[in-house]
């Protein structure tokens, strides 16, 4: 894919900011400042510095979406595969779904998050030390007020030493600085400061605070109960929702750094031991592509699949509801589990 003459993407690049910023709409964009004061030059940064990324360019506050909507739009529709005249569909109430492996013998563990900014701030990329902690302070706030069930603790990396950080990053209770793509966004500005995690007293309901969103809501547990996942996000989500203003726009949903997060802001997966399946990708990426779903890594996005076991989520995040994407992962699973131990049980007991 060549570029256009006169924007500086590297020529291996196939990213989509690539593909859709003419020389035209990148000339009617770039005096354009947002309220916040994040320009598109800001926001493609990574997409130059990263040939390799897939899409390219990050909002620094809620209103980029408006102010670069000629760049963002199609990039939004492709990523999204939208129909004409998408919209984003609410629809966030606790289901009733059987636990597809109570056994354990394929699911690991239920991981479904969230992503939310607060629509006063800028966001992640853009914001100034001060922001950072201001909107640390904010969030904490609401912490502290959240109802009993829900309550719990929340720990600033900079109140921790290297020793104490890192036993939480072993236990899966904090995040390291993000990855090179998000360090060319200006994501990782400042890291550690304002940074923090909130774990409920259960240990189901973590927060990430001051990632590459504002919070990154999460629920999560051993075994294949998706819905109570599920149901134990929701209630999080709206406790914190009454509390603070959560950018939003009607059309496009949630509005997050990433245009591929955008909308219902959720992805909903589960890591998955598929011995058997994964002799026959093909046959995997079939059952998982008709049911709107995504194979990453076993250390999530862009890494790779060790010892068979496979991180599926959803692929649709706007344009359907949470609601539907749940029922999506589901049904992509139960199918999942179905073709993995007809496999299993074809090898002879025993065997597989
Ligand atoms: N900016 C990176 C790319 O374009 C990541 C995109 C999606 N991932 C994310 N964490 N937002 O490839």
């Amino acid at each position: 894919m060549t570029a256009e003459p006169g924007l500086p993407f590297h020529v291996t690049s196939c990213s989509k900011i690539k593909q859709y910023l003419t020389l035209k709409r990148y000339n009617d964009l770039k005096e354009i400042r947002t309220p916040s004061g994040y320009s598109l030059d800001q926001a493609i940064r990574s997409g130059i510095e990263n040939p390799d990324s897939n899409i390219g360019i990050y909002a620094g506050d809620m209103e980029s979406y408006d102010c670069f909507a000629p760049v963002l739009l199609p990039i939004i529709e492709d990523y999204h595969h939208l129909d004409p005249g998408w919209s984003h569909k609410p629809g966030l109430q606790e289901v009733v779904l059987p636990d597809l492996d109570p056994e354990q013998r394929f699911i690991r563990s239920s991981r479904i998050r969230v992503a939310r900014n607060l629509g006063k701030f800028p966001f992640s990329g853009n914001m100034t030390p001060d922001q950072r902690l201001e909107l640390e302070k904010t969030v904490k706030h609401a912490f502290r007020n959240l109802p009993e069930k829900l309550s719990g603790t929340y720990t600033a990396f900079t109140d921790l030493n290297e020793k104490q950080f890192h036993a939480l990053l072993k236990k899966g209770l904090a995040f390291r600085k993000g990855d090179r793509f998000m360090d060319a966004a200006g994501i990782n500005r400042d890291y550690p400061l304002g940074r923090g995690i909130f774990t409920s007293r259960d240990n189901i309901i973590r927060v990430w605070v001051n990632e590459e969103d504002h919070l990154r809501i999460i629920a999560q547990s051993p075994g294949g109960d998706i819905a109570n996942v599920f149901n134990r996000l929701i209630q999080m989500i709206k406790a914190l929702g009454d509390k603070l203003d959560f950018a939003f726009d009607p059309k496009k949903g949630f509005l997050t750094t990433c245009p591929t997060n955008i909308g219902t802001a959720m992805r909903a997966g589960v890591h998955i031991h598929l011995e058997k399946l994964e002799q026959n990708l093909s046959f995997l990426e079939t059952i998982t592509r008709d049911h709107h779903l995504q194979i990453r890594g076993t250390g999530g996005e862009k890494t790779a699949v060790e010892k068979a076991v496979f991180d599926i989520s959803n692929a649709r995040r706007l344009g359907i509801s949470a609601n539907t994407i749940l029922k999506d992962l589901h049904g992509g699973l139960q199918a999942i589990i179905q073709a993995e131990q007809k496999s299993r049980s074809f090898s002879g007991p025993g065997l597989g």
